[in-house]
């Protein structure tokens, strides 16, 4: 039976935050504790990091750390997911290498995708090449590990797309058996989380907007009390909307009705705090301060498992260590395999003479 393997990552240029937690994290951690998947391929992705960052190598080097510790910390477990760390896999770029002719630049120029973080970075005069092909890199990162299911964001869902292609033309050319992957995308109101500046606005750290796994307690709290509410909402007694409301938004992806009967037993759930602020008379206060006490009790865990990680952070490093080991390995039997169908084994089963 064909095996099921997942193979997802993140680019190492921040500390992850509340976004990446209901976005991400949390998904692959259910995905890890199903048992649905025979293996699971968890990436840094640091040479497609540096493809926009090629000059501040710095940046990209000390969030490796912050990631591989805020996977760890929610509950990735490195014995039933790899870790491992895009550039210590050569093989990938052997693979890229291949893949670059079954694209063609109009293809590249025309995905969302691309189209829209050049323009985010102010490259539409002069695109870095290393950066314009990063979908092609990223195909060779999926195809690397057969995976056929690959978890992204909904921005990423072009360059999947794009990754199926390139697998279809290289099994078409080279009569190869290649894995043609498929994207999953987070879905509700968790898949996309507003920064805390307002309802509109992605949580993220380019923004300024995020909590992070790693914001200490006071640091979570000062953010909660500096959310934007509803700008309507003046005095205690006018009526407040709940809908644009990223304090509500919030709730209603992390509290549960057990956070109710913890923090806040005048209601039994966020329907009844909705309508008492909808009707007015309730004030933000109140509300934020619950917020607070709902996600301390979802990060303060977290936050004591990086503190124990990092006063060890030699264990950190071998667990990424030998996950890019075995990812290694991996690879460089589906390079071989790329190179077999290509005839390119030249020493191997098909000799030059
Ligand atoms: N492009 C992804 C992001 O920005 C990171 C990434 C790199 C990735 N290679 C991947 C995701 C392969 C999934 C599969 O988040």
């Amino acid at each position: 039976m064909a095996k099921n393997i997942i193979l997802t990552g993140d680019r190492p240029t921040g500390k992850l935050h509340l976004g990446h937690l209901v976005g991400s994290l949390r998904n692959r951690v259910a995905f890890q504790n199903s048992g649905d998947f025979d293996e699971i391929f968890i990436m840094i992705a640091d040479a497609q990091a540096i493809t926009d960052n090629f000059n501040d190598l710095s940046k990209v080097r000390s969030n490796i750390m912050n990631v591989a510790m805020d996977y760890l910390s929610v509950g990735i477990n490195p014995e039933k997911s790899h870790l491992f760390i895009q550039s210590q896999v050569s093989e990938l770029t052997e693979i890229m290498f291949y893949f670059m002719n079954m694209v063609h630049l109009g293809r590249l120029e025309r995905n969302p995708t691309l189209k829209s973080e050049i323009k985010e970075r102010g490259f539409e005069k002069s695109i870095p090449v290393g950066f314009f092909t990063y979908p092609i890199s990223q195909a060779a990162d999926i195809v690397a590990f057969n995976a056929n299911i690959v978890p992204v964001g909904e921005d990423q869902v072009p360059v999947i797309e794009q990754t199926r292609e390139i697998v279809r033309s290289f099994n078409a050319t080279y009569n190869a058996n290649l894995i043609e992957p498929k994207a999953i995308v987070p879905t509700g109101k968790a898949a996309r989380l507003c920064g805390i500046d307002g309802p509109d606005s992605k949580m993220s750290k380019s923004l300024g907007n995020a909590i992070y796994l790693a914001d200490s307690a006071e640091e979570v709290k000062r953010k909660v009390m500096a959310m934007y509410t509803d700008p309507n909402h003046l005095k205690i007694t006018d009526s407040g909307d709940v809908d644009n409301n990223p304090v509500f938004i919030y709730l209603s992806v992390f509290a549960t009705d057990d956070d109710f009967a913890e923090f806040l037993p005048e209601y039994q759930n966020l329907g009844e705090l909705k309508a008492h602020y909808k009707k007015g008379g309730l004030g933000d206060v109140v509300v934020k301060r619950f917020l607070n006490d709902v996600l301390q009790k979802i990060l303060t865990p977290i936050r004591e498992k990086r503190a124990e990680l990092e006063k060890n952070p030699e264990y950190v490093i071998s667990v990424l260590k030998n996950g890019s080991d075995y990812a290694r390995s991996v690879a460089a039997k589906t390079l071989q395999y790329m190179k077999e169908t290509m005839g390119l084994d030249y020493f191997g089963k098909n000799k030059l003479v």
